[in-house]
């Protein structure tokens, strides 16, 4: 028998390889909770946008690892982020998932009330306290703030641990998601859509992030999709002698041939962060692209602009929690709930200052592809199942990442670029993050 504990430096060490992982790592209630504390609750964790509390009282509730939080806008226009729990006998004080709690939050328990920064303001009949250990001034009667809050360009991260590098060296390469977004708004910032469609995913969270920039996929798991959309946009051009509305380019590049994938680059920063280039055509000769371009023009400069739209990502991976595609104005969240059950909030964005036109365009791919009622996503959906399932069988111990591992090539400033557009070099490079955190939280 083993005599390695689960979790310890040594049983991480033996289950991550540079080419494969094991099994475990998806299935493992203990190592599900080890990745809980040694990520979720070690490091930055996206919690919202600024402009879902855009009022005084505002508030969103989400989870960092297994804590319930609440980011709420304060009285100064401040941001917080508290635990969502009350001092008193532990209620969570907001059980919605977004509102206006006023000017304070009221404990619908015992009435307790605190400020919009957690400090306790009010109790009912204090009296009652008198001669007790029960203080006023002392922190265990207040309601928790989390260690670090801090946002990039209006998209809020917290930390439940105060020894973490600043947002924007964690963020590293990580941060292109957020400047790509918002320099392509007129006016440099981006406002969250209300309301963002939750789906629970019967798989393990690393599967959902493996799945973003895995490029031999898509011209499989989704090719019944991408045909049909491909044949009715050959038909209409065939027809009207006049491109197809992108819509129907957005699904149709999903059967883009193998060859096309491979020519795409994915980059691997550092803390597990990736890049993976554009390979749509946004199409400038589109009507509300032309009205865009002309607010561009007139707001930063044809120069300017060009410099914006000339960065081709179509997707960034912010380990361990974030999905963002800032050219489709896109942002998934998970959550990760257990080994087999994750939480992802599907967001999409308004550019500010740009067209109606712009923002249809966001919304068609997030209706088309990101909602969980597409083809699309509910393909993906049912592959990540089936793999959680096949995980948890006798069938196998090891998951495979081999496709051109061994070829990564790491550049003169630390990063890692793949071989080809198809390589599991995000999966290696996920996982090599994953097993740093992992070692360095591990007690031995
Ligand atoms: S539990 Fe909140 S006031 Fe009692
Ligand atoms: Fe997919």
């Amino acid at each position: 028998m083993s005599t390695v504990t689960i979790g310890s430096k040594a049983d991480i060490n033996a289950m991550v390889e540079p080419d494969r992982v094991h099994k475990r790592c998806y299935t493992d209630q203990a190592i599900f909770d080890a990745e809980i504390e040694r990520i979720f609750e070690r490091t930055w964790i996206y919690v919202g946008h600024e402009s879902q509390v855009k009022n005084v009282g505002d508030y969103y509730t989400t989870l960092i690892g297994r804590q319930p939080v609440i980011m709420v806008r304060a009285k100064d226009g401040k941001v917080n982020v508290v635990y969502n729990r009350c001092p008193h006998r532990g209620a969570m004080l907001c059980a919605d998932h977004s509102g206006n709690t006023g000017t304070t939050f009221k404990c619908p328990y015992h009435a307790w009330r605190f400020n919009l920064d957690g400090t306790l303001l009010k109790i009912p009949v204090i009296e009652g306290y008198q001669g007790t250990r029960f203080d006023t001034s002392d922190p265990q009667f207040h309601m928790k703030k989390v260690a670090r809050v801090d946002s990039y360009r209006g998209f809020v991260f917290a930390s439940l641990v105060p020894d973490v590098p600043d947002l924007v060296t964690f963020l590293g390469g990580a941060k292109i998601a957020f400047d790509d977004m918002c320099n392509r708004a007129p006016d440099g910032e981006v406002e969250v859509v209300p309301n963002c469609f939750r789906v629970i995913q019967k798989s393990n969270w690393k599967i959902f992030l493996e799945n973003q920039l895995d490029a031999v996929h898509p011209s499989i798991t989704h090719e019944a999709a991408g045909r049909a959309a491909f044949e009715v946009e050959k038909d209409i051009e065939k027809r009207t002698g006049k491109k197809a509305h992108l819509q129907y380019h957005m699904l149709s590049a999903f059967t883009m041939p193998f060859h096309k994938f491979d020519a795409m680059d994915n980059v691997g920063h550092a803390n597990g962060h990736l890049v993976f280039r554009g390979y749509m055509d946004l199409r400038r000769a589109d009507p509300e692209m032309v009205e865009y371009l002309k607010i561009m023009h007139a707001k930063h400069g044809e120069k300017r602009t060009e410099e914006i739209l000339s960065v081709d990502i179509h997707h960034v991976i912010g380990y361990p929690c974030l999905s963002v595609q800032p050219p489709l104005q896109q942002l998934r969240a998970i959550r990760p709930i257990g080994p087999d059950r994750t939480l992802s909030e599907i967001w999409h964005f308004r550019l500010k200052g740009a067209p109606e036109g712009m923002y249809r365009r966001a919304l068609a791919y997030y209706q088309l592809v990101n909602s969980p009622s597409t083809t699309i996503n509910a393909d993906d959906l049912e592959n990540w199942w089936r793999c959680q399932q096949g995980l948890f069988s006798s069938g196998g111990d090891w998951v495979s990442f081999h496709r051109n591992a061994g070829q990564d090539r790491v550049q003169a400033n630390g990063t890692i670029v793949s071989v080809t557009g198809m390589s599991e070099l995000p999966m290696r490079h996920m996982m090599g993050a994953w097993k740093d955190y992992m070692v360095k939280g591990a007690a031995q």
